[in-house]
Order: structure tokens, then sequence, then C-alpha cells
């Protein structure tokens, strides 16, 4: 397995998995009729996307770029997604880590996460095996597909050493 710089040509696998995920209802907050340009304009847009490549194809990805612009552009924020069939066997955590490294590379200070559905377990372990901490909690904003209303947390973590 090996990550790379998404390319246009990889639009099509990407868009497949992230379907696949959006249809089970339990981790991102996106429609059914999210189409197919509003993932484009997302993942090809001012964030930069990799995609996680195996014998297969590809098989997850990320988007990274500022959480917010301007004053608030030191702090990054990042959206990974792992194909059903290849989740369970690290390539989340291997993601995760090489957004990490690409943040600070690229100075960012600080990594959040806005909205973590507080059911999904292997998101909320994998980013507290990874340093982050629940900064907040928002109370049932999240209307999941099987639970009902579920919160969702703030997840965050500094990149470099405080005062760095
Ligand atoms: C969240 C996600 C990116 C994790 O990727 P993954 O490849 O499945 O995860 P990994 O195999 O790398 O697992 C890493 C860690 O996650 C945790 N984890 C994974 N599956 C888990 C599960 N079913 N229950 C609890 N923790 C789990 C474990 O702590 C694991 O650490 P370990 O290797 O020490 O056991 C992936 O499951 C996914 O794409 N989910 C759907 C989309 C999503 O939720 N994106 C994040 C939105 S905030």
């Amino acid at each position: 397995m090996h990550i790379r710089q998404a390319t246009p040509d990889d639009l099509e696998a990407m868009w497949s998995i992230f379907r696949s995920v959006v249809a089970t209802g339990d981790a991102l907050p996106f429609p059914d009729d999210f189409s197919r340009e509003t993932f484009r304009e997302h993942w090809f847009g001012t964030q930069t996307a990799q995609v996680a490549v195996t014998e297969a194809g590809v098989a997850g990805m990320y988007k990274i770029g500022a959480n917010y612009p301007g004053l608030g552009s030191h702090v990054a924020s990042a959206t990974y997604v792992v194909s059903p069939a290849a989740q369970g066997k690290g390539i989340g955590r291997e993601l995760v880590n090489h957004s990490l490294a690409l943040a600070r590379d690229a100075g960012f200070m600080a990594m959040q996460f806005n909205y973590v559905v507080s059911t999904n377990a292997p998101a909320v372990e994998l980013y507290k095996k990874l340093g982050f901490a629940i900064v907040g909690t928002l109370p049932k904003a999240f209307r999941h597909r099987k639970l009902g209303l579920v919160d969702a947390y703030v997840m965050f973590r500094l990149l470099q050493p405080p005062g760095a």
C-alpha cells in the first residue's frame, strides 16, 4: 500500500468509495443525493486530496486543508474515508499519520476535526490513539440512520509543541 496525491483519474474510484460510506448513514453527514460534481469540488477544489493505493486499486483517501481561512488558517482539518471492504486493516491509521506529517510540513500548528460522530468507534478510537482529544461535544448533532440523534465531537491536537 502506498499513499500519493490524488489525480482526476482517481475520481471515479474515490466517488464510489465515498458513496458507499455515505450510504451507511453512520459516519458522514452528507445526503444520499450529494452529487458527484459537488464531491469533485470538495475533493479537488481548494483542498489537497491523497489516496491510499493497494494492488486492488484505490482503497482509501483523505482531503486536507485549512479549517478556516485568514486568521484561523494555521489550523488544519481533514476528512478520511476507507473503502468498507478495506476497513480495519490499518489503512486509516496510515492515512491519518500521513496527513499529520503533511500538515506539519505545510506549517499548520494544529489539526481539528469538526464533526466526529460519537458512535463512530473506529474514527474516535483511531484519533484518540493518534493524540487527539475530544474538546467539545455537539449534543444530538447527527441523525444516525439506525440510532437516531447522537452526539458529535470536536477533536483537536497540536502538531508542534506549545510555544514552538
Ligand atoms: C474511520 C476510518 C477512516 C478508520 O480507518 P480503518 O482503516 O478502518 O482503521 P484502521 O484499520 O487503521 O484502525 C486503526 C484504529 O482504529 C480503531 N478501530 C478500527 N476499527 C475499529 C472498530 N470497529 N471499533 C473500535 N475501534 C476500531 C482501532 O483503535 C485501530 O487501532 P489498532 O490498529 O491499534 O487496533 C474508516 O473506518 C472509515 O473510513 N470509516 C468510514 C468513514 C469515516 O468514519 N471517516 C471519518 C469521519 S470523522
